[in-house]
């Protein structure tokens, strides 16, 4: 998944200096080479395991501006209100159980101005190789609790605006896009690869600037 990072930073067309989180980070698939282009990165992991593994990457790679620290994509303590230009989560922050709080606090920490971006899996997408897997794994699987919302809704319209919209973000600043993820290289050299992490849902959101009163 290494290129996928790579990819998605590539997209973003990041121009230092900005502050940027990447938000249930792994070992920093995305926050590596977010910092590589120049970023404050700070990457976030509810895995204190991946989070020792992010910093030993970091150390090794001399990124002095990649720092990674433990934390729950739903209540982000100690992350102070509006203190990033830029924050991510791929595949990451959609398997808090808590989808309302996740949007809240990506909208919080966020500066006016600045973008929230998520990769998420689209629930029984037939070319998505990882939404057939959750699917067929689901099947096997006991009843959720009641009250679970499962991680795939993220990848549905509806419930993406409904999720920012109650973080005070309207609809009409939200936008959506299907994508098989990764680079032109990656799909003309890891085509199978590409296959088993296709497609991926995007949102991009620009907090706006005239509508910083409404937003929390
Ligand atoms: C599929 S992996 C994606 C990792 C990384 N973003 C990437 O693209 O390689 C999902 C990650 O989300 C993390 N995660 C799951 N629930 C989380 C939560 N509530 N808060 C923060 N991280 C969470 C997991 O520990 C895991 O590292």
């Amino acid at each position: 998944m290494r290129q996928s990072g790579e990819a998605v930073v590539e997209s973003l067309a990041i121009r230092p200096p900005l502050r940027a989180l990447d938000l249930g980070c792994g070992d920093g698939t995305t926050a590596v080479p977010l910092a590589q282009a120049g970023a404050e990165a700070l990457g976030i992991d509810i895995a204190r395991n991946l989070v020792e593994a992010g910093q030993r990457r970091a150390a090794e790679m001399g990124l002095a501006n990649l720092n990674f620290q433990h934390g729950d994509a739903g209540e982000l303590q100690g992350v102070a209100d509006h203190s990033f230009d830029l924050a991510l989560s791929m595949f990451g922050a959609m398997f808090s159980p808590w989808p309302f709080d996740v949007a809240r606090e990506l909208v919080r920490v966020v500066k006016p101005g600045g973008r929230i971006v998520m990769g998420n899996w689209i629930p029984n997408d037939p070319t998505s190789f990882v939404s057939q897997l959750l699917k067929t794994s689901a099947a096997f699987a006991p009843p959720p609790p009641e009250g679970f919302i499962s991680p795939a809704t993220w990848g549905l319209e509806s419930h993406i605006v409904e999720r920012f919209g109650q973080a005070g973000v309207p609809a009409d600043r939200i936008t959506m896009a299907r994508d098989t993820g990764g680079s032109e290289k990656d799909r003309r050299e890891h085509p199978v690869d590409l296959k088993a992490r296709a497609p991926t849902e995007t949102l991009i959101h620009s907090r706006d600037r005239a509508n910083k009163s409404e937003s929390p």
